[in-house]
């Protein structure tokens, strides 16, 4: 019997509506991992059912941390997070909290955590799925067959850079200010990591800066050319964010692995994001160089939606997908997790955000429902 220990943070807005959807799919993959299938049957015999066992603790952050602690990350909840094995997190942050001071902001506690665990790359896919190429704003023919990963340099950059701050400027004028900075071995270890994921995928790695007019990218830049040498079957590009920005739209096929810092990362994988139809399809996976992984959907708190059970749980799903595989190295029962959704998105559900016409219109928690349905009749894929 695997037995493994998950942080459960459902955050804020439609954050633990999504989450509590995405801990029963969970469940069930794991419990299904220990039923025999017919592709693997020979081999449970054999071993017998090894039932994967997820002992979930549930902790506060967010917003919801603020109103009960009075801080956006509690010890106990970082503590907590950093001796589980992997963490889901759902969402935070949401108007009531918007104009605190920034060390009682929920999004301040998403970037402790992330500091926390140390999970430098966030990986971030987006492919347009065959079902959903309607849902995409794009042209079928643009949107059809998109299939990118985004590595987001996720722990520095101008999200953590000093100095910051407030001040005064020589006129005596209000002054906001931040640091973009990266150290070469900061830009060394992401980009080690996307060179990596580049090789299991297509091959092609294009790295997005601004080294026509920011030291840091210039650094950036220099790093990942140098690191080039040791990946010589990888085909490396390098391209500007306003360009890049630009070309997702444009022909969004040319690009098979993206590496890119903090902030363009942010920006990018929510432009990517709409290429695949809705925000709320797109999980991501970050992880460092040891401890437990952070798996969240890349999408918000979604206040204009929440608690009104309209929240799509798929990109919340999909990440306790990459949890599964990236966490866990559960790779059989991610796979199930997969077929599952593409399954419930063949037989027709859309929640509103991936609706068109001829679909069969639900709810966060009916969607999750016909997840679950679909998930037990997945025969494994092992
Ligand atoms: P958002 O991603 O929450 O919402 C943007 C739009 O997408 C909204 O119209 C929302 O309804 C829709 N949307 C998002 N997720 C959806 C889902 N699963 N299903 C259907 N529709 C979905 O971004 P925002 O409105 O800019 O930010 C809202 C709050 O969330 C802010 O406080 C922001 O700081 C926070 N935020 C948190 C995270 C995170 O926790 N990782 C990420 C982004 C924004
Ligand atoms: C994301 C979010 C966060 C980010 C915010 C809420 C701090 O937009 O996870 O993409 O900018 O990283
Ligand atoms: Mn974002």
């Amino acid at each position: 019997k695997r037995s493994y220990n998950v942080t459960l943070l459902p955050g804020d807005g439609i954050g633990p509506e999504v989450v509590a959807v995405a801990k029963d799919v969970l469940s069930l993959a794991g419990a299904l991992e220990g039923k025999a299938s017919n592709q693997s049957l020979s081999l449970s015999l054999s071993l017998g059912p090894m039932r994967v066992e997820f002992r979930f603790q549930e902790k506060l952050m967010g917003g919801a941390a603020v109103d009960a602690y009075g801080v956006p990350l509690p010890e106990e909840t970082l503590a907590a997070a950093q001796a589980s094995d992997a963490v889901l997190l759902g969402a935070i942050g949401g108007y009531k909290w918007d104009n605190n001071e920034k060390h009682l902001k929920p999004e301040t506690g998403l970037l402790q955590i992330r500091a926390g665990l140390g999970v430098f790359a966030n990986l971030r896919p987006a492919a347009v799925l065959p079902q959903l190429v309607d849902a995409s704003t794009l042209k079928k023919e643009v949107a059809e067959g998109v299939d990118i990963m985004v590595v987001r340099e996720l722990t520095g950059g101008i999200y953590f850079g000093q100095p910051r701050g407030f001040g005064k400027n020589d006129k005596g004028e209000d002054t906001g200010f931040n640091t973009e900075v990266y150290s070469a071995s900061e830009v060394d270890r992401i980009t080690r990591v996307a060179f990596e994921v580049a090789r299991k995928r297509r091959g092609k790695l294009c790295s997005v800066d601004k080294a026509n007019v920011l030291e840091a990218s210039m650094l950036w830049r220099k790093q990942v050319t140098s690191l080039a040498s040791e990946f010589p079957d990888i085909e490396l590009s390098h391209m500007y964010v306003d360009n890049a920005a630009m070309q997702l739209i444009r022909n969004p096929k040319q690009f098979d692995t993206i590496v890119t810092n903090n902030i363009f990362g942010d920006i990018l994988s929510d432009e990517a994001s709409m290429l695949t139809g809705s925000i709320g399809m797109l999980p991501s996976a970050s992880v460092g160089e040891s401890g437990p992984g952070l798996f969240e959907p890349i999408h918000g708190s979604a206040p204009d939606i929440a608690g009104q059970d309209k929240a799509n749980p798929l990109a919340t799903i999909l990440s306790a997908a990459m949890l599964l595989r990236y966490g866990l190295g559960e790779e059989n029962a991610a796979k199930r997790v997969e077929a599952a959704v593409t399954e419930t998105l063949n037989n027709g559900f859309r929640t509103g955000d991936i609706y068109s016409p001829g679909t069969t219109l639900v709810g966060c928690k009916r969607m999750g429902e016909e997840v679950l349905k679909t998930v037990e009749s997945q025969s494994t894929v092992a």
